[in-house]
């Protein structure tokens, strides 16, 4: 056995997101999210179920920090309700929302916990999507004063905040593929959509740095280590090609100012609306940003498949064990991203916003919910990032993801991520074997291997 340790200062973290776990989906003056509205429409999730409770942690954010105090996690990611803030997504702001997040920020602060707050985790006000959504220009512009209205009213209760989680699955899941919110199924649609969110990230870091000298933003990327399938060359292309859809779309704006060249050529020649690329905008997108966040749970291979259009890849398995939603596990692929992150954009700090895994949890005879495949994944994926850090790349933070079982949007509870366990029947947590585990890699700053 050997010991692996982490830097000095390294924050040891933990996530969930406001969807997902609060609940009081229409209290106290919330407005309507688009995942409130898909959620609502049968069909749409797992056996009909949604977020209209979930963990409830809007009545029962008092204890759950408790918990989270008690397992002496000290960095919490979170994020806010766009629809608590401002019902309809601009305009009148609800007192009752702002004073929500207030309080919660007064428990964490109790305990000694910072907030990393995320603006944006998927739930576009439906009234803004009523108007087109993230594919209308405007919706960056409302971004924008949601973000300064944040950022007026909690900039002295959080120093680090993440404009959007994951807008590469908001962007194309939510308009193209049509599984997620709002569940549209256009291609070009979700291009604008993922264009505008550039640009209300770039306002949002904007906006934070001229109000909020001192914190620090960044946004949560779920960057794929995109590799062929087979030694095939057209493998290698479709690999290639998929990289630039999910990764390159994004990374390119925010650190180089531009749009990959063969995306923008590939989807010319497929005939996809593109959208109208401002040299102003591209300004604003690559405002640079504090950090890159890294949200990693599996890498993807590619083959070449031309009736996956526009980009003619289909990801496929090649071997590697999957844990319960099928994702394989590949540990390394984690080392891959960040190396590469730092090869083609430079020696940025990177802040590793989500890793987690998904298992099919059992409350034992013991009343103990033994997660090792978790821990297992966990173990594995830490000491690769330990190891990059000791080639140079700057991880400064790893927030596990998630705390608390919750809803796991289009799969409802048939998929558990947390590291307490909750019976969404009677909301009972138990703390699974892996948040004890964990517990003790953030006290002891990290953990014993045989690895
Ligand atoms: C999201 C989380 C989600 C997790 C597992 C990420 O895509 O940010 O909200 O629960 O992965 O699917």
């Amino acid at each position: 056995m050997k010991k692996i340790t982490f830097p000095e200062n390294f924050i040891w973290g933990i996530g969930n997101g406001a969807y997902q776990s609060e609940g009081a989906w229409n209290e106290d003056g919330k407005g309507e999210s688009i995942w409130d509205r898909y959620g609502h429409i049968p069909g749409n999730v797992w056996n009909g179920e949604n977020g209209d409770v979930t963990t409830d942690f809007y009545h029962r954010y008092k204890e759950d920090i408790a918990l989270l105090a008690s397992l002496g996690i000290r960095h919490f990611r979170m994020s806010i309700a766009w629809t608590r803030i401002l019902p309809d997504g601009r305009g009148a702001v609800n007192p009752k929302g702002i004073a929500f997040y207030h309080n919660v920020f007064a428990e964490l602060e109790k305990y000694g916990i910072e907030p990393m707050v995320t603006l944006y985790m998927w739930d576009l006000p439906q009234k803004l999507q009523d108007a087109g959504g993230w594919a209308n220009r405007d919706t960056a512009d409302c971004f924008a004063q949601y973000a300064r209205i944040l950022f007026q009213e909690y900039g002295k209760e959080v120093s680090t905040w993440v404009t959007f989680d994951e807008p590469f699955c908001c962007a194309f899941i939510g308009n193209y593929l049509g599984t997620y919110a709002p569940g549209l199924r256009d291609f070009s649609t979700a291009l604008q959509a993922s264009y505008h969110m550039l640009l209300a990230h770039g306002k949002a870091v904007r906006a934070c740095h001229e109000m909020l000298p001192g914190a620090k933003i960044g946004i949560a990327l779920n960057l794929s280590d995109c590799k062929p399938a087979t030694d095939r060359p057209e493998d290698a292309g479709a690999a290639r090609r998929a990289d630039g859809y999910r990764n390159r779309w994004f990374l390119d704006p925010l650190y180089k100012g531009y749009f990959p060249e063969d995306m923008l050529r590939l989807y010319r020649e497929k005939g996809v609306a593109l959208p109208e690329i401002r040299e102003e905008d591209l300004e604003i997108m690559s405002e640079r940003q504090d950090f890159l966040g890294l949200n990693y749970y599996s890498p993807h291979f590619f083959v070449s498949d031309e009736k996956n259009w526009p980009v003619g890849a289909a990801s496929v398995k090649v071997g590697h064990p999957v844990n319960d939603i099928g994702w394989e596990i590949v540990p390394a692929a984690l080392g891959n991203i960040l190396r590469r992150v730092k090869e083609d954009y430079g020696d940025i700090e990177i802040q590793i916003t989500e890793n987690g895994s998904c298992q099919t949890d059992l409350v034992n005879r013991e009343h103990r919910v033994v997660d090792d495949g978790r821990i297992d994944y966990m173990h594995r994926h830490l000491a690769v990032l330990r190891e990059a850090i000791g080639s140079g790349v700057r991880v400064t933070a790893y927030y596990a993801f998630c705390f608390t079982d919750n809803v796991e949007w289009a799969l409802g509870f048939s998929k558990r991520f947390g590291l307490v366990y909750v019976d969404f029947g009677t909301q009972e947590r138990i703390v699974k074997d892996s948040g004890r585990w964990y517990a003790g890699v953030a006290a002891e700053n990290g953990f014993e291997t045989a690895l």
